[in-house]
This record gives C-alpha cells, sequence and structure tokens, in this order.
C-alpha cells in the first residue's frame, strides 16, 4: 500500500508528506487515546467526491466526545473545509481520508484533562482493503476467539484507536488460521462484527443485521440499509447467533474500507451457493454506483471537492464538544 502523498493536514496547517512526523513522547502513541475516522474519497463525472462526509465528520466529534475530550478546536465545517481541502491539494481523486484526533501533550496521569488534543488529516490511494477477488468470489471468515468489546469496557460508539487492539488481536488470528477476515461475537454471545466491518445476513429475502446496541453506528451500514430497504426488502435489526450466520441464504460485511463484500464461508462451512449471493450483488451494484456519484437519488451522499465553500480557519475561538 503506497501511503504517500503530497501534503497531511496539522493543526490548520498543510505540512509536506515526509516533515509529518510527532515526538516519542506524544502520549496518544502510548495510551490510545486518539479518535479517528475513516472515510473514502472517490472519483466521480464532477472530480473526486467524499462519501457521506457530514456523517463522519460529526462521528469524530461523537467519538471525541464519548472519549471524554471537553474541547474540540474546530468546528463540524470546518473539519469539512480541511478534509476537501487536503484530497484537493494531494489530487488524488480516488483516496481512503484519515482524520485524527490525538492527544499530543499532557495525559500521562491517563486523564485527557491535563492534555491537548491536535488534529491531523492524512489521504493515501487505497483502491481494495480486501483484495481484488474478494468482491467477485467473496471472502472466508471465522468466528473469532476474541470477543467484542463489552459495551461499558471500551465505548463501541467510538472510534478510539485504543479500541482496535481488539481488532489486532482477532484479524492477525484470523489471517494466521487462513482465513480473510474475523467475526466477533459480543459479550453475550451474539454476533457483533467484524473487525472493520459491520455483518448483514439473508434469510427467507429479508436483510438482517445485529442492533447497534453493541457495535459501531456503521455508516455503510447505514447506506446499505436504505439500498436495501428502497430495493423493496424487508430490513430488520435483530440479535444474530452464530448458527444463523451457518443456516443463512447468504452473509456480507460492509464498512469505508472494504465497502461491500459477501461471505463465501464461515467456519468451514459453505454460506449459500459458497459465493457472492443475488441480494448481496443487487446492493453491492448499486452502493458501488452511488459512492461514484452514479445514483441520483444517492447523489446527496457525495461530497463534491470541487464544490467547497471555504470556511474561516484556523479559529482562535474553541467550540466546545460538550
Ligand atoms: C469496528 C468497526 N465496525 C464497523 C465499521 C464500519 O463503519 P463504516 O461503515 O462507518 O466505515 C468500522 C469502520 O469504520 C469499524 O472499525
Amino acid at each position: 500500500m503506497a501511503m504517500e502523498s503530497k501534503y497531511i493536514w496539522m493543526n490548520g496547517n498543510l505540512v509536506p508528506f515526509e516533515k509529518a512526523t510527532l515526538h516519542f513522547l506524544t502520549p496518544a502513541l502510548h495510551y490510545g487515546a486518539a479518535v479517528f475516522e475513516g472515510i473514502r474519497s472517490y472519483n466521480t463525472a464532477k472530480g473526486a467526491a467524499v462519501f457521506r462526509l457530514q456523517e463522519h465528520t460529526e462521528r469524530l466529534f461523537d467519538s471525541a466526545r464519548v472519549f471524554g475530550f471537553r474541547e474540540f478546536p474546530w468546528t463540524v465545517a470546518q473539519v469539512i473545509e480541511a478534509i476537501k481541502q487536503t484530497v484537493k491539494v494531494n489530487e488524488m481523486n480516488d483516496c481512503y481520508v484519515r482524520p485524527l484526533l490525538y492527544l499530543d501533550e499532557g495525559g500521562w496521569n491517563l486523564t485527557v484533562d491535563a492534555g491537548k488534543p491536535s488534529l491531523a488529516i492524512a489521504v493515501w490511494d487505497w483502491s481494495n482493503y480486501l483484495g481484488e477477488e474478494a468482491l467477485a468470489k467473496g471472502i472466508r471468515a471465522n468466528i473469532s476467539s476474541f470477543t467484542r468489546h463489552h459495551p461499558n469496557v471500551s465505548m463501541t460508539k467510538a472510534k478510539v484507536t485504543g479500541n482496535y487492539s481488539n481488532s489486532f488481536l482477532a484479524k492477525t488470528e484470523s489471517m494466521r488460521l487462513g482465513f480473510d477476515e474475523a467475526i466477533m461475537l459480543d459479550p453475550q454471545g451474539y454476533v457483533a462484527e467484524c473487525t472493520g466491518e459491520n455483518l448483514f445476513i439473508v434469510r427467507n429475502g429479508k436483510v438482517i443485521t445485529p442492533s447497534t446496541a453493541p457495535v459501531l453506528e456503521g455508516i455503510t451500514r447505514d447506506s446499505i440499509f436504505v439500498i436495501a430497504k428502497d430495493l423493496g426488502y424487508e430490513t430488520l435489526e435483530q440479535p444474530v447467533s452464530r448458527d444463523m450466520l451457518y443456516i443463512a441464504d447468504e452473509v456480507f460485511i460492509c464498512g469505508t474500507a472494504a465497502e461491500c463484500v459477501g461471505l463465501s464461508e464461515i467456519d468451514f462451512r459453505k454460506i449459500g451457493e459458497g459465493k457472492t449471493g443475488p441480494v448481496t450483488r443487487a446492493i453491492q451494484n448499486i452502493f458501488h454506483d452511488a459512492i461514484r456519484g452514479k445514483v441520483a437519488k444517492y447523489e446527496g451522499w457525495c461530497n463534491y471537492v470541487n464544490e467547497s465553500q471555504p470556511v474561516k480557519m484556523p479559529v482562535s475561538a474553541k467550540a466546545a464538544v460538550s
């Protein structure tokens, strides 16, 4: 993966890639004290468009609030503009966008209050997270031996960097076992989500996904829900047990990085026909057109970088998170 770009946006400045470095004693590195977003920009007929930028930026603020940051030195509008500016100056239409709000001072007493948050935004070229074959053939997954976070241990609505040690444990184990992805169960034993994706099953024409109570409120999950409803499928949020996966007609996972990918096999059991199923395919096709601005009714999800409305920044006044 080539992660190089021309500039990384750091606290209001566009810093050349090789100069965008942090000190070893940045507390975020030692304690996972940072929150982030994973966003994609796609090339469309009207140039680069960042997908569901408003929702991703609002979730970044929500993550900050959940983690306990009381002050955020930027407004949602400014962060949106900064993201568009970063995509634009790097001249990358198809890219992954990574804003990170991190504790870069204080925090050694394990509180966010003694520290100071900084915001940085990077973009990089990232076309296909789970590989080219994944879309066509579907991928193989297993139920992880690692449980997903208890909602009162690590906050599951927040993309806190420290939370992702759980994803590292699960994904490393699954890959070493020869699978492509890990499915994690919640502390009650129901299906929660994957290491960086939400999960859906299709059974008897119904499109079902676990409730968001113990998982991340995925923005792709939301888009898929809208598309499935518009296609006329009955959509349900309900507890999903491990064995429901085995007898589902189709299982698919979705997330910003992975987009929408079918599962061909789980725990050595073939799912449906053992390849991406017809409902998954129908949803996947529309989703993949929507992200590129090709579906008129979903065009509102595309935030065109060239239509940017400059917002004054940096600001001196602090916008309160709480
Ligand atoms: C744990 C987890 N679940 C689900 C998702 C999917 O969320 P989204 O569709 O907003 O990318 C992600 C990715 O952000 C994730 O990290």
